[in-house]
């Protein structure tokens, strides 16, 4: 039960909607399904906002009643109606802000989930090229970024400038009521302010992006390090390494050095600009209070205020120079992961049907890098159920050939089709469903070996399982590790052995049982005695399948129905061990340079 409802979710995310390319869009839509909570937030800082700016105006009016009396007999009934205001705001802040607080914890996770979701199910769609020229862990630490930033993105919105831009307009608001020259000198210099600060935080974004770029380097370059630890003993390099890293290190305080001077200078601004309003409007209130024009509780309000303003707009700039820095972490990871897929199901892509398993290449040209092509209208047929071995020397095209039928890669012209229909029109999921494939150095999940091997079909039963595995000769050492099969494997598999970790990648394919087989060197890793067991146990298990082998040892390949001899992009000979002996050309030469071992990597050794 528990099993098909995770695979309905692998399902979910595996649908990934198109995201958004560009920054802001991107951010409205992670919040998309979030608006109540917002509003509440909105309304919850809105209040909160309102009950700070009004504690000044409750002083006015104990100073304005202070003025009025300058001795009393009983505070609480002179200053009764003020007290109870003071109080009430008090606990209303307390409430509204933890209101708010309330709400943060409620969404924020949630968001970061959303985000982190997204940007992953986006990621699953893009394309071996893509995965080939970007780091694992790089990517990986992009999503974690990207989702909490759009977290920060919401909050400095939500928390910090939404309430600041309430308490500027309403402080400059009650100042008019003051007096208007009050209210004029505190909204010009508000103005004034926000545009220099937001200025000043655009200019410093660069800075910041290029510190945060530079970490996000300098942390590669210590996973580097760390995860080639091993070839740093070896080759007696520790001294080397850390040299190495120094560099890194020392560009790391150069830059952030930078960000931090040019912030600083913002601070000048800041603390300069502040202590002139402070001046400014103390002096020009007393001034007014001496020409009669304002009272007692007046002048104490306008302090009040002022200081309210500043105490905001010091944390407004704090807030730019952060927010810039997280918009430019979002725009990063946008950049980095909603690019276009190059590899997408058509729009009425079918779910395609494998019964016989033939596989046909109509003039199909193919280069990695335009201007280097590895095949030139190829054409080649593979009737259902035949066995075909490929050989050629390395770097001949055979191990591309397969890619281009799993899809890997899309050819530039010409068309790859199996039982007739193109591979282009169908989706990828259906094929990837009816083709199999054991790689040369088959990668493991950090997972037990029971999960391992149970990703060729995740309903199959224990029994299923360890029959997989016995067939794949890997029964007995999987037996004799302390925990069996629900022994972890490492990172990649790193901690079984290379020959091990082949036969869990022809187990876990066995299970899967798919129509059509493919073998890039399955078994090359294994000594000959293991391999010839396998060998048999393929044999058996390809029954009616069609079948691609790969192989350098031409003795693993010699029995099969056919082969293939591939050279720079062309096949050269065509036809079974027998016949293509009997041509004495180029198979011929390989088989008798081989002696039954393995082929030279090129024709002059
Ligand atoms: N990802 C890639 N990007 C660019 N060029 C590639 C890529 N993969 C392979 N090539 C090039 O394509 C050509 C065919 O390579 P391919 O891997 O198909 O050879 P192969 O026959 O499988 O060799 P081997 O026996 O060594 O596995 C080679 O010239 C190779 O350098
Ligand atoms: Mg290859």
């Amino acid at each position: 039960m528990s099993k098909r409802s995770s695979n309905a979710r692998f399902r979910r995310a595996a649908a990934a909607p198109p995201l958004p390319t560009r920054t802001v869009p991107f951010i409205v839509y992670c919040l998309r399904q979030f608006r109540g909570l917002m509003l509440l937030m909105l309304i919850f800082e809105t209040g909160q906002a309102a009950t700070s700016i009004l504690v000044p105006y409750a002083v006015k009016a104990v100073m304005d009643a202070v003025a009025l009396q300058p001795r009393v007999d009983d505070i609480w009934l002179a200053f009764e109606r003020p007290l109870l205001l003071l109080a009430g705001l008090a606990i209303a802040e307390i409430l509204f802000s933890r209101a708010s607080g309330a709400v943060l914890i409620i969404m924020g996770p949630r968001l970061r989930q959303r985000t982190s979701r997204l940007l992953y199910a986006y990621l699953q769609q893009h394309s071996p090229r893509y995965f080939a020229n970007q780091f694992a862990g790089s990517l990986a630490h992009r999503i974690s970024e990207t989702a909490m930033s759009v977290n920060h993105t919401t909050w400095s919105v939500l928390c910090d400038f939404w309430p600041i831009s309430i308490t500027f307009i309403v402080s400059v608001a009650l100042l008019f009521g003051v007096h208007d020259g009050l209210g004029a000198f505190v909204g010009g210099w508000v103005l004034l302010y926000v545009a220099v600060s937001y200025w000043l935080a655009t200019r410093c974004q660069p800075y910041a992006q290029r510190y945060a770029a530079t970490r996000s380097l300098v942390n590669g370059k210590i996973v580097d390090s760390v995860s080639n630890m091993l070839n740093a003993k070896l080759f007696a390099r520790l001294d080397y390494e850390r040299d190495y890293l120094e560099d890194f290190l020392e560009t790391e305080v150069r830059e952030g050095r930078r960000t931090f001077w040019y912030m600083e200078r913002v601070r000048w601004f800041q603390f300069t600009a502040a202590a002139l309003l402070k001046f400014g409007t103390i002096g020009y209130a007393l001034w007014l209070w001496n020409a009669g024009a304002i009272g007692v509780g007046d002048f104490a309000m306008a302090t009040g205020l002022t200081l309210l303003v500043i105490g905001d707009a010091r944390n407004l700039t704090r807030r730019f120079l952060e927010f810039f820095e997280y918009v430019g972490n979002v725009a990063n990871g946008v950049d980095t992961i909603v690019k276009p897929h190059e590899i997408i199901d058509a729009p009425d892509a079918k779910s395609l049907q494998v019964s016989a398993g033939r596989i046909e290449f109509r003039n199909v040209d193919f280069a990695y890098e335009p201007g280097r092509p590895v095949f030139q209208s190829l054409n080649v047929v593979i009737e259902p159920g035949q066995r075909v071995g490929l050989v050629g020397f390395s770097g001949s095209g055979k191990s591309t050939f397969v890619a281009l039928i799993l899809r890997n890669y899309e050819p530039q012209s010409g068309q790859i089709l199996i039982d007739g229909q193109d591979i282009a029109q169908a989706t990828q999921d259906t094929l990837h469903a009816q083709v199999s494939l054991i790689p040369q150095d088959p990668s493991l999940f950090h997972r037990t070996l029971r999960e391992n091997i149970a990703y060729g079909n995740l309903q199959a039963d224990n029994d299923a399982i360890r029959h997989a595995a016995v067939m794949a000769n890997a029964d007995q050492f999987i037996a004799a590790m302390p925990e069996g099969y629900q022994s972890l494997v490492g990172e990649r598999g790193i901690k079984v052995s290379g020959g091990q970790r082949q036969r869990i990648a022809v187990a876990r394919v066995m299970l899967k049982d798919a129509p059509i087989l493919i073998l890039d060197e399955a078994t090359s890793s294994l000594d000959s005695v293991t391999e010839k067991t396998i060998q048999d146990n393929l044999d058996r298990a390809m029954g009616r399948k069609t079948v691609i082998a790969i192989a350098h040892r031409l003795s693993t390949i010699a029995h099969l129905d056919r082969i293939l001899v591939f050279d720079q992009g062309r096949i050269v000979e065509d036809g079974s061990h027998d016949q293509l002996l009997a041509q004495k050309g180029y198979y011929h030469r390989l088989w008798s340079m081989q002696a039954g071992g393995f082929l030279p990597d090129d024709a002059q050794s």
